[in-house]
């Protein structure tokens, strides 16, 4: 073997391992942005978590949840949301500062905050972290 089918040797070898990593690196970065909510990027539960939405949340929130100034407090933008599905499950449950849990109104099911969740990651500016 001469030295510049070493030299060719190397180099496919080289480029495999850049191709392996590269796998790795895409299934890493899938997994790490994949949300834990069981219905996320499910068509039915985005169309529903939408109706729920419009009925419970967009009074404050606004029709297409880019927040509204409501007089005495801003409710934020929900698009831009970016604390994860266990922080807003504990939002909606508990409440948070301003807002009441669940809204102020009656309890929703696990399905439906899930609903909520898959409408709210489908409508934002990043779904890193939903
Ligand atoms: C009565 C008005 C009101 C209703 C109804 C309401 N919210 Fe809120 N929401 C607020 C206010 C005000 C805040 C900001 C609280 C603060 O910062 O003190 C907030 C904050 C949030 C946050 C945190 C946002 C962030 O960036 O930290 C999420 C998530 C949220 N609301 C989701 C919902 C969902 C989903 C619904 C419908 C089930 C809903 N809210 C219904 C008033 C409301």
């Amino acid at each position: 073997m001469n030295v510049t089918n070493k030299n060719k040797n190397i180099n496919v070898c080289a480029i495999s391992f850049f191709k392996i990593f590269l796998c790795i690196y895409f299934i890493s970065y899938s997994v790490s942005t994949k949300s834990i909510n069981p219905l996320s990027m499910d068509t039915d539960s985005i169309n529903n978590g939408a109706e729920l939405y419009k009925k419970r949340c967009s009074n404050c929130h606004g029709i297409n949840a880019e927040g509204k100034n409501n007089g005495f407090f801003l409710s934020p933008n929900l698009k831009k949301f970016q604390k994860g599905y266990t922080r807003f499950l504990n939002i909606l449950v508990n409440g948070y500062g301003r807002m009441p849990a669940w809204g102020g109104k009656s309890e929703l099911t696990d399905d439906q905050l899930n609903q909520l969740a898959a409408y709210l990651e489908h409508i934002s500016y990043e779904k890193k972290n939903w």
